[in-house]
Parts: C-alpha cells; sequence; structure tokens
C-alpha cells in the first residue's frame, strides 16, 4: 500500500483527479470503478475540470459503481445511479451504454447481482477502482464480516452507516438497509486501486487498514493484498497513523519517474 498524505482534501481530490485522467489519457478504453457518498464529490468536480481543459476523449471508456441502494429507482433523489447522473455521467456526456450501476428495483436481487458480477467480468477487468472508506472500515458496501473472497451480492447495512448515509435522505428512517454491493474479490480484481479518506472521523478506520491486522472485521484491512493501491489522505484522515512521517518521507522522495502518473 501506498499511502499519500496531503494537507487538505482539495489537494488530495486533485492528486486523485490526475491519476484518473492519466489513466484514461494511457488508454482510450479503460475501464473505472467508481465509488458515490461525500468523499469523491471533489474528485469528481476535479476531473471534470481537467478532462474539458484537456478535450481528453472518454468516448470508449466503461464505468461500473460499487453499489446501489435496494428499493431505490434511478429516479430517486438519494440513488446512487441518480448521484452519478448529476455529478459525473451528464457533465461528462457520457452514455447510458457506458456506465453501469447495479439496479436497485431489480425483480430478482440475487439474479441482478450475479449479472452485474459477470458483466464486469465481460467488459473488465476495471483498470483503476475509486473508493471511500466507511467508519467501521467497510469498502463498496462490504461491512465487518464480510467474506474476504466475496462477489457482488446483497448486504445489510450497519446503524452507523445507515446514520452516516442519513444525510443524503429526508430521515434516518428513510435510508434504506439493504444495498447491493461489489464483492471484496470483485474489489480485488481491479488493476490499481486508490481509496481516498478525509476528515478525523475516518482516522481510527485508515490507521486500521494500513497498519492493522488483514481481518474480515475491518474489510478495508484485506486492500494489503493488493499489489497496487494508492491511499490518499488528508491531514484529519492521516491523523491515527503510527509511521506518518515514514509516509511523507517515502512520497517526498519519490524518483521522477514515478511522478509520471500523478503529472
Ligand atoms: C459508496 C461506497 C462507500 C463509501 C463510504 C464512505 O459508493 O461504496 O463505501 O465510500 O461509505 O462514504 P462517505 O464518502 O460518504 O464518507
Amino acid at each position: 500500500m501506498e499511502v499519500i498524505p496531503c494537507q487538505t482534501k482539495q489537494e488530495a481530490s486533485r492528486m486523485a483527479a490526475r491519476f484518473m485522467l492519466n489513466q484514461v489519457a494511457n488508454n482510450k478504453y479503460s475501464v473505472l470503478g467508481l465509488a458515490t457518498g461525500g468523499t469523491p464529490l471533489l474528485l469528481y468536480e476535479e476531473f471534470i475540470k481537467m478532462v474539458s481543459s484537456k478535450d481528453v476523449d472518454l468516448e470508449s471508456i466503461t464505468t461500473f459503481n460499487l453499489d446501489e441502494y435496494v428499493g431505490l429507482a434511478p429516479n430517486h433523489k438519494a440513488s446512487y445511479s441518480f448521484y452519478m447522473n448529476k455529478h459525473f455521467f451528464e457533465p461528462l456526456g457520457l452514455n447510458e451504454d457506458q456506465c453501469f450501476v447495479p439496479n436497485g428495483v431489480a425483480h430478482d436481487i440475487p439474479k441482478e447481482c450475479e449479472r452485474y458480477e459477470d458483466l464486469i467480468l465481460e467488459k473488465g477487468p476495471i483498470d483503476l477502482q475509486v473508493l471511500g472508506i466507511g467508519r467501521d472500515g467497510h469498502i463498496g458496501f462490504n461491512e465487518p464480516g464480510s467474506s474476504l473472497v466475496s462477489s457482488t451480492r446483497i448486504k445489510t447495512l450497519t446503524e452507523e452507516t445507515q446514520k452516516d448515509n442519513a444525510q443524503f435522505f429526508d430521515s434516518n428512517e428513510s435510508v434504506p438497509k439493504h444495498v447491493i454491493t461489489m464483492g471484496i474479490r470483485t474489489i480485488l480484481s481491479a488493476k490499481r486501486i486508490v481509496l481516498l479518506a478525509f476528515g478525523e472521523a475516518k482516522a481510527d478506520a485508515v490507521a486500521k487498514m494500513v497498519e492493522g491486522p488483514v481481518s474480515a472485521s475491518l474489510p478495508a484491512s484485506v486492500l494489503q493484498m493488493h499489489s497496487s493501491v494508492k491511499v490518499i489522505v488528508d491531514e484529519g484522515a492521516a491523523s491515527k497513523l503510527n509511521k506518518l512521517d515514514y509516509y511523507k518521507e517515502v512520497f517526498a522522495n519519490k524518483p521522477t519517474w514515478q511522478r509520471k502518473e500523478f503529472l
């Protein structure tokens, strides 16, 4: 894992956006894995700005979202389909047939999960997967206790996650309990992963993910088993890392040829 400590979430998001831009500029058939929630909003904003100023061709990329609420149709304002249309697909002029989000209102949920997993296998592998992290260490919505070899399936959100997500709903009660989420094996099959985390509320989860044991009790810790993960954090989220000074030193002393992926 490569930990990249930034001062602010703006700086961190710009760095992640440059990384994503390099991916699509170097391979116009890139497959991107995308997250929702508060964390990637600035990354998407920056990426959209960079794409329009550099005139990058996104016609042939494919995107897969990590998750969707069960029971929310794409036109529901709190659905992840709606979020993605608003913050990413529409501003970038992407077509419906390039962008995939699990269907939360599918009649047969297990079948939909299987279809989504098969689609990723067919069009993938995902070249670059963007992740956030929950306070309980979830990635996607693989909550503590999730199988570390899981594929796309239905999961139940913990009370903590339901509360955290309530900010996007009218009330706590209207947050769906169930989601369709890519599994941990699905996430690990991406070629490269960038995880963003901002604010002190994430500091515990980040420290355990990077420096704790690999455990299903902290699902993000499984990223230690992936060969290409960048963890880009602001000061708050980095505040409980034991080896923070070392991560800073590593990044500051990167050879020039390694820096190119962020330029
Ligand atoms: C969202 C997702 C989740 C979030 C996590 C953090 O698609 O898969 O794992 O990344 O819950 O959410 P925020 O960014 O709102 O703190």
